[in-house]
């Protein structure tokens, strides 16, 4: 859409309009002074015929030939005559000039009769024939010069109103360039405001527009810069809260079993004790006593490491969350401590999750940041890929990418699959197809960020119905956060 075509079209019908109304003018003009002119020769005709038969009147009366042809030999040299013919009424004698050779050319005629009269008697007749021709050229003559200054006077106009139209047209060319680049790419682009005209005002409008817009964006995209941010910081908080969560159930049972063991082992042992001031206890149930209670203090021991185990777990994953610097770390034991801390949820349901690791593979990297991505891959084939009493498999797979200094890791579920639309946007922030039941749609664009923050990629496969493999692949060692 460009502005020349409208002051084009503009143009164009000014430059029609002018040129029909001169074109009209021209024409009525033309007509006027064609018509005007031939009727003065009609004027002209009864003048010259009046005025030939008075002044013959006495000559004819007197028979007096040879001043009749004089006086008929000086009017033709007017060019407009071109034969005076004089008939005496009662001899019927004719006296002629014909000009033969204006006749030659000539094909319109004006011509008068008159009679003459002497002293109240009719004495003869003139016959007088007129040429239009010199008048007709007179006019066609005038009538080419009106058109001819009727044509520069539509010239000139034109010509004025193409240049004060041109000068608009640059303008308005210069303001949709400026309202383009706006809209496409530079909400720095303003009008120049040159003269405080029509034009002037609306750019200077334009530019208050254009102003109040890019603040206007710039404090919405503060805001949700800001929300996005303690959106994302309560995604990881809610990770690390469920995991709170799951570890606390897992260290109920083997805490709640111990007090029950301890307080059974107190109350057998002051069974023991009373029997032993009573003086009656046997050997044989000394034995026993001795037997449940290395079994009870087995059992309490085998509770406490497992809750110790657990809490060294949490409290490094805790560590690394909060600290996260590049280390050197074996990548299997830090796989299982993922899969330790997100059993106490999974355990609940049927799917199981499957380790492949080498024994001897060593990344240098952020295991707080690597935690987050793999904890929320496996959340997600677990939220998004079963059905609740389906029983899937979730493997997690890591090695090394032959001749690169590259390590994958493969989340693989063999669930519901994604179809291609929903593939398409997975990695989008606040993109979910679990907006209802709790999904904020942030967790994949978390982990895009955190595997680019680690210099990796996260790649994609998936078929509606057989299941998904993420694939994060990432440097052995990851590149400096500082730089
Ligand atoms: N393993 C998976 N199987 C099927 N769909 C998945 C899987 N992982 C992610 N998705 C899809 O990707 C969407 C976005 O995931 P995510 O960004 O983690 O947000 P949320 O988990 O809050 O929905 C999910 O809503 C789900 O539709
Ligand atoms: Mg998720």
């Amino acid at each position: 859409m460009k502005a020349s075509s409208l002051l084009g079209r503009i143009l164009l019908s000014a430059a029609l309009s002018v040129f029909v109304f001169i074109a009209a003018w021209t024409a009525i003009a033309a007509f006027w002074l064609y018509n005007t002119t031939l009727d003065a020769l009609e004027t002209e005709a009864d003048r010259q015929s009046r005025e030939i038969s008075a002044a013959l009147d006495s000559l004819v009366w007197n028979l007096d030939e040879r001043s009749i042809t004089n006086y008929l030999d000086t009017k033709v040299e007017n060019p407009e005559i071109i034969s005076i013919t004089v008939t005496e009424a009662v001899s019927g004698k004719v006296w002629s000039v014909p000009a033969v050779a204006r006749r030659h050319s000539d094909s319109r005629l004006t011509t008068r009769s008159a009679t003459i009269e002497y002293a109240g008697d009719i004495t003869g007749r003139v016959e007088l024939e007129m040429t239009q021709e010199p008048r007709r050229q007179q006019v066609m003559v005038s009538i080419g010069a009106l058109v001819l200054s009727q044509i520069l006077l539509f010239l000139a106009v034109l010509m004025a109103v193409t240049l004060s139209w041109r000068q608009v047209a640059n303008r308005l060319n210069a303001m949709v360039a400026v309202q383009l680049a706006f809209r496409q790419n530079d909400p720095l682009a303003r009008m120049v405001v040159t003269r405080r005209d029509e034009l002037g005002i609306l750019a200077a409008g334009f530019n208050a527009l254009a102003e109040q817009v890019w603040l206007h964006n710039r404090s919405m995209e503060a805001e949700i810069h800001q929300r996005t941010e303690s959106l994302i910081e309560s995604e990881k908080l809610a990770l690390v809260g469920s995991l709170v969560a799951g570890v606390a159930h897992e260290i109920n049972t083997p805490v709640g079993n111990g007090i029950t063991m301890a307080s059974w082992l107190a109350s057998r042992t002051g069974e023991v004790k009373s029997k032993i001031e009573n003086a009656t206890l046997t050997v044989a149930e000394m034995r026993v006593f001795l037997t449940d209670l290395d079994s009870g203090l087995r059992l309490l021991q085998t509770g406490l490491d497992r809750t110790a185990n657990l809490i060294q777990t949490f409290k490094k994953v805790g560590t690394d969350q909060v600290i996260d610097e590049r280390r050197p770390f074996s990548l299997r034991p830090f796989l299982e401590e993922i899969v330790v801390s997100l059993q106490p949820t999974l355990k609940q349901f049927p799917h199981q999750v499957v380790l492949e690791c080498p024994e001897n593979l060593t990344v240098e990297n952020h295991p707080g940041t690597l935690f987050q991505i793999v904890t929320n891959l496996v959340m997600n084939a677990h939220h998004h890929a079963f059905l609740p009493d389906q029983a899937g498999t979730i493997r997690v797979t890591a090695e090394l990418v032959a001749d690169t200094a590259l390590f994958q890791i493969h989340v693989t579920d063999n669930g519901a699959g994604m179809a291609p639309e929903v593939q398409s946007q997975i990695f989008q922030p606040f993109f979910t197809t679990k907006r209802m039941q709790g999904g904020t749609g942030l967790g994949l664009s978390i982990v895009d960020n955190l595997a680019k923050s680690l210099g990796g990629i996260i790649e994609l496969r998936s078929e509606a119905g057989s299941g998904s493999t993420f694939t994060v692949r990432l440097p052995v060692r990851a590149p400096d956060r500082s730089s």
